[in-house]
């Protein structure tokens, strides 16, 4: 089928020969990066099949909610958002128009079925290692049936998904995710993710190669590599060799245009020696470290059977460090696990004073059922786990607006990214993500180029061209 722009030239070059408008679908994004790049790939397999994308959920005949399980609240979010949809399919229907409504990802992977019978309204659950079957699965519904695929597929789904159109690259722009490694083997007694991303599995070399060097080619000047656990990322060289995450960020540090590289998220028991000395030797990668260890206290990691205990992540830390000194770390952390004492959450509030982190996400503990965490004694009040988390956040925010106001007054280098929110501003990003505000002429969209600090904001950054 050709898209709708096509279709309105060929209206009107031959009136006769009108074709059915395209269909268009509507992707909701919950959750990680790694799901805003499965939205992007379930987009160009919906597109390679005739389907445009819309923001507008009132024009589209298909709406997808792409879901995230990593906490009960994003979970139950999506059955709200369900119940709206279905008034809406509701609506639709009297009007004798035909509305798909499709759950994917992993609510959809770890509740299947379930969704149907909680949700009669939807007629489609595919899980994150199926997507690339979607067209498949729309026409079977489009068919008449309700369809649940949550199967681990034995194929690659990246063998089996379309490439997006360069055009479709251009649009999204000059920033770009492209998932590496999938899954986790850790079973961390908190986390969902090894049931509902499975296993950990990395793509080939060549594949992530040439994903990188079409982007690029499409003019994406920074690249962040996705994993659940990315630096646990391994694969084959072209020299037969095994290769790491770091030897990958050399490979790709290669490619002309690809001016900028990170990776997320990290495990502190996969950095390896060459992902530091990667980050010692590249300019091209960022001097960014989301490194998470959810909690200082060594009884509590234990319990999250984290296997490595608070001096192991500090000395880590001071590795990173002394490997690259103007390097921004960032964390993840639980308060109120099982069993956390006032003593247990003292230990959390040392390690982070101890390490300074230039950014951080702290959640209270939230139980995932079929999780070891969900079945263990002494869960702690909500009201404790309350106080905690206040007391955490008023810490990380005051680290975070520690760092950016120390960069008041330097010069530093900004990819710039796309128009500002308000008239005569562009938006560019820091070496270390904070956004950064220009005057809309010191720049175009796509440059890298040396500012000067002027003021700051909440994580952003104002500056000046120089
Ligand atoms: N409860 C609270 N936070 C969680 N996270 C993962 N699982 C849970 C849970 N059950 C947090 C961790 C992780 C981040 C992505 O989400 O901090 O690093
Ligand atoms: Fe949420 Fe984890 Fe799934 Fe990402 S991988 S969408 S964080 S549950």
């Amino acid at each position: 089928m050709r898209r709708s722009m096509e279709l309105k030239e060929a209206h009107h070059q031959a009136p006769d020969a009108l074709l059915t408008p395209a269909k268009k679908v509507f992707i909701k994004t919950y959750g990680c990066q790694m799901n805003v790049y499965d939205s992007q790939r379930m987009n160009d397999a919906l597109s390679a099949d005739g389907y445009t994308s819309t923001d507008v959920i009132e024009d589209a005949d298909l709406v997808l909610l792409n879901t995230c399980h990593i906490r009960e609240k994003a979970a139950e979010k999506v059955y709200s958002e369900l119940g709206r949809l279905r008034d809406m399919k509701a609506e639709r229907a009297g009007a004798g128009r035909e509305m798909v409504i499709g759950v994917t990802g992993c609510v959809a992977q770890a509740e299947g079925g379930e969704i149907l019978r909680r949700s009669p309204a939807v007629d489609l659950v595919v899980g994150p290692q199926t997507y690339h079957r979607l067209p498949d699965v729309v026409r079977r519904v489009r068919g008449g049936q309700k369809v649940v695929e949550t199967e681990y597929a034995l194929e690659d789904k990246f063998d089996h998904l379309p490439q997006p159109r360069r055009q479709d690259v251009i649009k999204r722009g000059v920033t770009a995710f492209l998932t590496v490694q999938e899954g986790c083997d850790k079973f961390c007694t908190f986390c969902v993710v090894p049931y509902t991303r499975g296993s950990e599995v990395s793509r080939s070399v060549a594949q992530i190669v040439a994903e990188a060097e079409r982007l690029a080619d499409a003019g994406v000047r920074e690249v962040t590599l996705l994993g659940q656990n990315v630096n646990a990322w391994h694969g084959e060289g072209p020299d037969g060799s095994e290769w790491g995450l770091g030897r990958l960020l050399y490979r790709l540090a290669d490619i002309p245009g690809l001016s900028r590289l990170r990776y997320t998220t990290s495990h502190p028991r996969d950095m390896d020696d060459e992902l530091i000395a990667a980050h010692r030797d590249l300019r091209t990668l960022m001097p960014y470290l989301h490194l998470p260890v959810q909690a200082g206290s060594n009884r509590i990691l234990k319990a999250m059977n984290r296997k490595h205990t608070a001096a192991d992540y500090l000395k880590l830390i001071d590795r990173v460090r002394a490997a690259r000194d103007d390097i921004a770390l960032s964390g993840d952390f639980i308060v109120g696990f099982p069993g956390e004492t006032d003593a247990d959450f003292e230990d959390t509030m040392t390690l982070v004073r101890e390490v300074r982190y230039a950014s951080a996400f702290s959640f209270k503990y939230s139980p995932r059922p079929g999780t070891p965490g969900a079945d263990m004694k002494n869960h702690v009040e909500e009201a404790v786990k309350n106080e905690r988390l206040q007391r955490l956040q008023a810490l990380l925010t005051q680290q975070q607006q520690d760092f950016v106001d120390s960069l008041i007054g330097k010069t530093i280098e900004t990819l710039v990214e796309k128009p500002g929110r308000e008239a005569g501003q562009v938006m560019g990003r820091s070496p270390w993500l904070q956004t950064v505000i220009l005057d809309v002429n010191a720049a175009r969209i796509g440059d890298i180029v040396d500012v000067k600090v002027t003021k700051t904001g909440y994580n952003s950054l104002y500056a000046e061209r120089i």
